[in-house]
């Protein structure tokens, strides 16, 4: 059988070996938004594992955008050599790096999971003023936002393109804006956080002037040969909120602004959401995006089987897999997926001993001599 997941996806002039993408998941361990060993060693060990497409963590564009003050980051120079050594590594196993670009806007500066208390960090404790649509707090615990002025949207509109060049820089291949999961340019996307009265709130065209002016700006600097995803929320599972028909709408608009993949998840910008988690919860929102946006998607959300995940692609809901927790569960979840559907991918050499005896090596080293 010749899989989906196994088949190679070409967005632009970049093609990816395979459809299996680490979905971003931040860590909460950099200092300074310094990439660090641990991002070598994390993000490293799913490239090893044979994961087509590693997307970092949130990486903020300006320090103010960052969740945590423990995030990565890339709004100084100084972001680049720690993020090269990345995709320096992640490239020479045959993956290819991505970096999501953040701004967490109300949700910026909360303490990180593991901390003994939730919400944002107190300034005294190295917290910071945040920024929003609308001064609304995103939950109890959390600091009221200072309301954006148009001058501000403009220099975060220009803080995204900029962050996009560095990015280049440090030789990622994929570009991912990040406008989902409550933070700040969904935050405009939905009436719920966003009640401005100007040309950036009220309509629906008004509500996606922020994203559109970004990804026009991201779109500018960001080679032609080069794929940009943008990761939007569905819906805010909400009444009165963003929803699965608006998301549909603005799909078409990214990709007329030269989007070329929709990475389709939900949820995030209001506390109090019941969201019916459970395996492929999201994937009928890709699925829609794909078909009636007419763009690429990509789908998430509980994806944890290699048959589940073909059966994803192969019913066209989706052209692209991410994976979060399962692949934190187990790095070399591509590679066992592969002996699940049959397929002969090739293992890293020095893993060679550990792989069938039919599976290929990643490169031409014969080790018939040591066996
Ligand atoms: C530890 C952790 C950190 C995450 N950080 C991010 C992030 O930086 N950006 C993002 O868009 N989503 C983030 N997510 C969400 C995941 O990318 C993914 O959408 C979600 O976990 C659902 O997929 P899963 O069921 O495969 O885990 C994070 C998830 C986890 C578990």
């Amino acid at each position: 059988m010749s899989s989906k997941l196994f088949s190679p996806l070409t967005l632009r002039q970049l093609t990816l070996p395979n459809r299996i993408a680490v979905s971003p998941m931040c860590q909460y361990s950099a200092e300074d938004g310094l990439a660090n060993d641990w991002h070598l060693v994390h993000l490293g060990s799913r490239a090893v594992g044979g994961a087509g497409l590693v997307i970092t963590e949130a990486a903020a564009i300006v320090p103010e955008g960052r969740i945590s003050p423990q995030d990565i980051g890339i709004w100084s120079d100084d972001h680049i050599a720690p993020l090269r050594r990345l995709t320096r590594f992640i490239e020479a196993q045959g993956s290819y790096a991505g970096i999501q670009l953040a701004h967490a806007g109300r949700k910026a500066s909360a303490y990180r999971p593991w901390a003994s208390a939730v919400g944002s960090v107190p300034l005294a404790e190295g917290g910071w003023a945040t920024v929003g649509p609308s001064a609304l707090a995103f939950d109890a615990g959390f600091r009221s936002p200072a309301e954006m002025t148009i001058a501000d949207i403009e220099e975060q509109v220009n803080a995204f393109a900029t962050a996009a060049k560095r990015a280049l820089q440090a030789g990622f291949k994929v570009v991912e804006v990040h406008a989902a999961h409550g933070y700040l340019l969904h935050e405009f996307l939905s009436p719920l956080s966003n009640q401005r009265t100007d040309q950036y709130g009220g309509s629906f065209d008004n509500r996606i002037r922020f994203l559109q002016e970004t990804v026009v700006a991201v779109r500018k600097v960001w080679p032609d040969e080069l794929p940009l995803f943008v990761r939007l929320s569905a819906t805010d599972w909400t009444e009165g909120g963003w929803n699965a028909d608006e998301t549909v709408a603005l799909s078409r608009q990214l990709h007329a602004l030269g989007v070329d993949l929709i990475d389709v998840s939900s949820g995030g910008n209001v506390a109090t959401a019941t969201i019916p988690v459970g395996p492929g919860y999201q994937t009928a929102f890709a699925a829609r995006v794909k078909q009636e946006a007419n763009i690429a998607s990509g789908a998430v959300g509980m994806i944890t089987d290699a048959i589940q995940a073909e059966h994803v692609l192969r019913t066209e809901q989706a052209d692209l897999v991410l994976l979060a927790r399962e692949l934190l569960r187990d790095p070399y979840w591509p590679l066992h997926a592969a002996d699940t559907l049959k397929e002969n991918v090739a293992w890293p050499p020095q893993y060679v001993r550990a792989a069938s005896s039919k599976t290929p090596l990643r490169s031409s080293v014969d080790y018939s001599a040591f066996d």
